[in-house]
Order: C-alpha cells, then sequence, then structure tokens
C-alpha cells in the first residue's frame, strides 16, 4: 500500500506531521512519500500542482492532504492559486464522492454555538458530489454581453450542468451509506428555481426506488441552511451538489463547536481517496504550533477504512482520540475552562500514547 502525503500550506504540514506519526506506530504495511502542493508548490516549481505531485497522488493508494492557501497568492491568475491544487486533484483523480461527517463529541458539546441540547449526540453525513456543478461546468469566462439587462458591458458567467449518470452514482453512495446507518436520506436542491436541479431531485427518486428500505426525503437548499441551526439532529445522510455541499457543510462543521474536529473522504470508483480535514490552511495561526491536529488524524483513520481496507486500525485511532478528549486535552480551537490546554504536538503525542 502506498500513501501520498501532501502536506500543502499553512498549517497544513504541521497537522500532517502529527497524523503521519500516529499511522507510523500502527505497524501497518505501507510506504509514504511527500510531495508539495498548493502555495508551497508554487514557491518551488510555479504551480500549485505540479506534474510530479500529480503523478504520485494517482499512484498512490491513498492521499493524505493538509491544507492549501494563503490571502498571499490571491493576486495570482487563478490556474495558480493553490486552490488549484486541490480542485485539480478531485477532477484529475475522478474524486466525486465526498464524505463530510459533522460528529458532536459528547465531550465537546459546549464549545457549539448552539445550545447542549440541540447538539448533543449529533451524527449527520454530508455527501457533497465533488466533480460536477457549476464549479467544474462549462462555458464560464468574461466576456461582452450581446443580451441581458446591460447589453454591451462586461459580464461574468459559470455554468450550473449535472448529466444523469453523474447523480445517479453519487445517489448510490448516498444510500448506501445510509444503509449502515439509520437509513434516512435527505437531497437538497434548489428545484424550484433551477433546472439543473430539477433534474437532480428526479434522478435522485428514481435511484431511490431501487432502495425501498431507505426513506427519501427532498430539502430546498435554502431549508436545509435554516433547519441545519434550528433542528440539525433531524439530518442523518444529506446528499447534495457541488455548490451547496460546499457552503451546507461548513454550516454543519460548526455546529459541533470545532472544525478543527472534522474529517473528510473524496472517493472515486475505484474507492480509491483524499483523505483532508474540513478545514482550511488557517495562515494566522500557522506555525505557532497551536493548530488542532485531530481533523487530520481521523482523516487517516477514514483512509484506513475506506482506501485501505484495516477497519480495526481505523477504529483504534477513533477510540484514542475519544480517549485524549476524554481526558481532557484541548487545541485552543476547542479548550474551555476546567480542560488543559495543549499545542499540535502535545495532542499528537496524547494520541500516539493512547494508541499503545
Ligand atoms: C472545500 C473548500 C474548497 C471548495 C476550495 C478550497 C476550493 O472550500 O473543500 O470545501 O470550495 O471545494
Ligand atoms: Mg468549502
Amino acid at each position: 500500500m502506498k500513501i501520498a502525503i501532501l502536506p500543502g500550506d499553512g498549517i497544513g504540514p504541521e497537522i500532517v506531521a502529527e497524523a503521519v506519526k500516529v499511522l507510523n506506530v500502527l505497524d501497518l504495511p505501507f510506504e509514504t512519500e511527500s510531495a508539495l502542493v498548493g502555495g508551497a508548490a508554487y514557491e518551488a516549481y510555479g504551480h500549485p500542482l505540479p506534474e510530479a505531485t500529480l503523478k504520485l497522488a494517482k499512484d498512490a493508494d491513498a492521499v493524505l492532504f493538509g491544507a492549501v492557501g494563503d490571502w498571499k497568492y490571491d493576486t495570482l491568475d487563478r490556474p495558480l492559486r493553490p486552490e488549484q491544487a486541490i480542485l485539480g486533484l478531485r477532477k484529475n483523480l475522478g474524486l466525486f464522492a465526498n464524505f463530510r461527517p459533522a460528529i458532536c463529541y459528547e465531550q465537546l458539546t459546549h464549545a457549539s454555538s448552539l445550545k447542549p441540547e440541540l447538539v448533543a449526540g449529533l451524527d449527520i453525513l454530508i455527501i457533497r458530489e465533488l466533480t460536477g456543478d457549476i464549479y467544474f461546468g462549462q462555458p464560464r469566462g468574461r466576456r461582452i454581453a450581446t443580451d441581458g439587462h446591460f447589453p454591451g458591458s462586461e459580464e461574468a458567467f459559470d455554468t450550473m450542468r449535472y448529466s444523469r449518470p453523474e447523480i445517479e452514482r453519487i445517489a448510490h453512495v448516498a444510500f448506501q451509506a445510509a444503509r449502515k446507518r439509520s437509513k434516512r436520506v435527505t437531497s437538497v436542491d434548489k428545484a424550484n428555481v433551477l433546472e439543473t436541479f430539477q433534474f437532480w431531485k428526479d434522478v435522485v427518486t428514481e435511484v431511490g426506488r431501487q432502495y425501498p428500505d431507505v426513506a427519501l426525503d427532498h430539502m430546498y437548499v435554502d431549508n436545509a441552511a435554516m433547519q441545519l441551526v434550528k433542528a440539525p439532529k433531524k439530518f442523518d445522510v444529506v446528499v447534495t451538489g457541488n455548490m451547496f455541499g460546499d457552503i451546507l457543510s461548513d454550516a454543519a462543521a460548526m455546529l459541533t463547536g470545532s472544525i478543527g474536529m472534522l474529517p473528510s473522504a473524496s472517493l472515486n470508483e475505484k474507492n480509491q481517496g483524499l483523505y483532508e480535514p474540513s478545514h482550511g490552511s488557517a495562515p494566522d495561526i500557522a506555525g505557532k504550533g497551536v493548530a488542532n491536529p485531530l481533523a487530520t488524524i481521523l482523516s487517516a483513520a477514514m483512509m484506513l477504512r475506506f482506501s485501505l481496507n484495516q477497519p480495526d486500525a481505523a477504529a483504534r485511532i477513533e477510540k484514542a482520540v475519544d480517549q485524549v478528549l476524554s481526558q481532557g486535552l484541548r487545541t485552543p480551537d476547542i479548550y474551555s475552562e476546567g480542560t488543559i490546554r495543549v499545542g499540535t504536538v502535545e495532542m499528537g503525542d496524547a494520541v500516539v500514547k493512547a494508541l499503545a
């Protein structure tokens, strides 16, 4: 088994180092190889996703990814910005199925901005389609308008589109995931306004007929955003498109108190996957040794389960994380009075110790 390690920018290298430390004490048969990605790769090679990095990722069984991005690259041409690295990896590896769990740990119930009773025991799985929609739809660009409200003026445009097979395959992923949970799927759309999402709703409904044991309901995205902060525990598996999934998954993540706790997996049809924390590169705290490595450590656990067929090792990591939280250890993002404040490395060390 081969794991490509792509730490990236900002806090990426610090948190990935802790996850690698944890993986290494498990004594499993895998090799790792690291490469630069994002702004770090741009600095070294002039491109956020160099050929060699892409090749390493493609040839590996799984990719452990940190984060990319820094405000200092905001003025670069779009193809050279760090974000293009993650978009390019998703597209080139065909990582269409993005799993974003939002779990509220009992020990962290009070870190949420919502009332504890609304989030205690929260366990939502957002399944976001990741290689289609307005993110990748062509055509896109800038031009001089020939129609609309202001013909002759400059305009910009993107294309929202989904094909039947794209919707079918992500719907199957969602229904199958629901079968392993509480057998409920909420499909989020904007069918009342958008043709693309009326089609989405129709196709998801059709696929749903093959899963009579799973209850399917549909919700408009604006209502879904409201329900997420009003009664989040009503959701179980949520399946949606790339754009809506981007927005809703950040909202769902914050319900749990800290985005620093949430892992994610992005899989292709061969179960090859890219695993990354749900949070970003946080350049403001980079290099200070205070970032929470748990989301990345939990992403490594997802990697062992989904791509490397090591469910026992994955469960051990998850248990160890639970244990360090119970010991009261907290990085600043999840710190509250009466708990023990630790840094990135101490947190990683504590997980390693809990594994032993
Ligand atoms: C995410 C991020 C990315 C996205 C950015 C960095 C391109 O926000 O993974 O949610 O929009 O998909
Ligand atoms: Mg996002």
